[in-house]
């Protein structure tokens, strides 16, 4: 009797312990992450030693054969919000099983250093140099104790891939210098700051000399080469497309302003049938808003906004999530993924990874909320329809 009540007290303990143990270990007793080969989208997601993966605003770059997963590593509670340890690299070749790399970029224990331990370094995103043969990271800096109000972007810079990274320098982007306007810019659109200076244009007008503010941000690489800093800027108001130099580290001063007065936030590029899409997402702390989408034929525009690209129930919040990257996946055509964060600012290192698959209606694109999938949803019909 009293040993059939201990059987069935502990009996539902032994089959959690037995189902976590199932999830992190395959037949041959390795770690492997998750049991199957699926996205869960919101749910915990071991790395190859059973622990949630941390690698929060994050970016995956693919290089040599696998993807690279570059993000903020959280600590528990509000504290996490903030960078206590650095940025955190993960490896994968089939997007399920990531690998825990370890810190590609540390923080420093200087409270001097841009990088103090404390600091904030956002949405990092790494890139490949190949004339430098140098992997790049960018990330949004704020300096410590400053909140939000430095607004700069940081780099760093490493020879392999997974780090570690040394950080190099901060700066706002293209103090000195006027916006580009594509031919046929209406004149009423172009910034006039030595003139009237109008509302839209205030905070850019005012930070000329200094440089334009940098908040969320990601890079883009076009198929050319060139790559893109795209981030919000002018106090969050507007979205500032810049153009880096060769080397990645820096800007070339040509660059455009995107969607002026929106706030625009959590900007997420790809490129299809030679045009442009960007996601993003509203401006509103770390709570979720509903998501948006432009598309533009060049770079540099015109950006035309379309609204919520996310449907079904929760869209109108991005399902609780923030876009942070668009992952093309490499082998598939039209295969894209989006990646958001579901943001835990409470307990910063509980936040989790929303990745759904992007559908494709001509050139517009959908966003459906799915509590289970994998990539062969991309060779089904119709996942694309003309
Ligand atoms: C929303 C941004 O997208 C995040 O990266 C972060 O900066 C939070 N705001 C801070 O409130």
């Amino acid at each position: 009797m009293f040993k059939k009540r201990i059987v069935e007290k502990l009996l539902p303990v032994v089959s959690l312990m037995v189902a976590l143990l199932l999830t992190v270990f395959n037949a041959e007793g390795q770690t492997t992450g998750p049991a199957d080969a699926n996205f869960y989208p919101g749910a915990i997601w071991p790395d190859n030693n059973g622990v949630h993966i941390n690698a929060h605003g994050g970016g995956i770059l693919f290089q040599n054969g696998a993807y690279y997963w570059f993000g903020e590593h959280k600590i528990e509670g509000k504290k996490g919000n903030s960078a206590q340890v650095g940025i955190h690299c993960y490896s994968s070749k089939d997007l399920y099983h990531w690998k825990d790399e370890g810190i590609a970029l540390k923080v420093s224990d200087d409270p001097k250093s841009d990088i103090a331990r404390g600091s904030i370094i956002e949405r990092p995103k790494v890139v490949y140099n190949s004339r430098t043969k140098q992997y790049v990271m960018w990330f949004h800096l704020e300096l410590l104790g400053k909140g939000y109000g430095s607004a700069l972007a940081g780099i760093a810079t490493s020879s392999s891939v997974t780090g570690p990274y040394q950080y190099l320098k901060s700066f706002r982007a293209n103090s000195g210098k006027m916006p580009f306007y594509p031919a046929g810019t209406p004149e009423n659109d172009k910034a006039n700051c030595s003139d009237t200076v109008t509302n839209a244009n205030k905070f850019f007008c005012r930070d000329v000399s200094s440089g334009q503010m940098i908040r969320d941000m990601t890079v883009f690489v076009d198929d050319d080469g060139k790559a893109y800093h795209v981030f919000s800027s002018e106090e969050n108001y507007t979205l500032q497309i810049a153009e880096l130099n060769d080397e990645y580290t820096g800007y070339t001063g040509k660059f455009v302003r995107v969607y002026i007065g929106h706030q625009t936030e959590a900007q997420a590029l790809f490129k299809r049938d030679g045009k442009y899409y960007m996601l993003g997402s509203g401006c509103t702390g770390w709570a979720p808003n509903a998501a948006r989408w432009f598309t533009a034929n060049s770079i540099w525009g015109p950006w035309t906004f379309h609204g919520n690209p996310c449907q079904g129930p929760g869209s109108e919040l991005t399902f609780k999530g923030q876009s942070t990257y668009v992952l093309p996946v490499e082998g598939k055509k039209d295969a894209f993924i989006f990646m958001a964060d579901l943001w835990k600012p409470e307990n910063a290192i509980d936040g989790r990874y929303l990745w759904l698959p992007i559908t494709f209606k001509g050139d517009e694109i959908r966003i459906n909320w799915l509590d289970k999938w994998n990539l062969n949803l991309f060779d089904q019909q119709p996942h694309n329809s003309p």
